[in-house]
């Protein structure tokens, strides 16, 4: 895929300095650098990369094998799109069609250096924009119950609460339930 180079008028660096979306190309600024930033669909060779990642990201007995993610990938309902920053990847989306128009978020993963800068939010917009492409009435997740920046994370974007399920995770770990419901059109 082209790696397309955007750059913003001045004037939209003002209203929202960090963060300027164009389509699926958005650019974060921060006081180093600017840098173009891409989504692109799951190609096989990004697993390692995500395996890596999703390491990073989560504790033993919440973070998940190869075989697991190779298996939640695969899935015939499934997305997967990846996050470029200078082509290299900095996050990525699994998300999972469900029957009765619900789709599951398997998970959300940005590494460490690129968080707080809007790349979660850019996966999730497009999540959601295919969450509406399929006629969804809602999105679930389970997120853990100690991590409150993902609870957060989620809340920001509209997501509620709604049921906690004890020792949900294989280390013991509680986790929270949360969902967004669509208007259908
Ligand atoms: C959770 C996660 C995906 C968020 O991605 P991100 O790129 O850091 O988030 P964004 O920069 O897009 O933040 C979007 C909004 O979420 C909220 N948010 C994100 N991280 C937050 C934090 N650590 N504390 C409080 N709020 C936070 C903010 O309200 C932010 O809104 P703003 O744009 O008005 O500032 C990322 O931190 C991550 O990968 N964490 C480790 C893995 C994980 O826990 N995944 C979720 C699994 S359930």
């Amino acid at each position: 895929m082209v790696n397309i180079r955007v750059w913003a008028p001045k004037a939209m660096h003002a209203m929202r300095p960090d963060l300027v979306f164009f389509n699926s190309q958005f650019i974060i600024q921060n006081s180093y650098f600017i840098s173009v930033m891409q989504i692109r669909p799951f190609q096989p060779s990004d697993l390692d990369t995500l395996y890596r990642i999703d390491q990073e990201c989560f504790p033993p007995g919440i973070s998940y094998s190869r075989n697991e993610l190779t298996g939640f990938i695969g899935r015939r309902g499934a997305k997967t799109w990846v996050a470029l920053a200078n082509e290299r990847i900095v996050g990525f989306v699994i998300v999972d069609r469900e029957p009765q128009g619900v789709g599951h978020i398997v998970t959300i993963d940005v590494v460490g250096g690129m968080r707080g800068k809007g790349v979660g939010k850019a996966l999730m917009k497009l999540v959601e924009e295919w969450a509406q492409q399929e006629a969804l009435r809602m999105i679930y997740l389970e997120t853990a119950e100690n991590n409150h920046s993902a609870q957060t994370f989620y809340s920001a974007l509209g997501y509620g609460k709604v049921k906690e399920i004890p020792e949900y995770y294989s280390n013991g770990l509680a986790a929270w339930v949360m969902v967004k419901r669509f208007q259908r059109r």
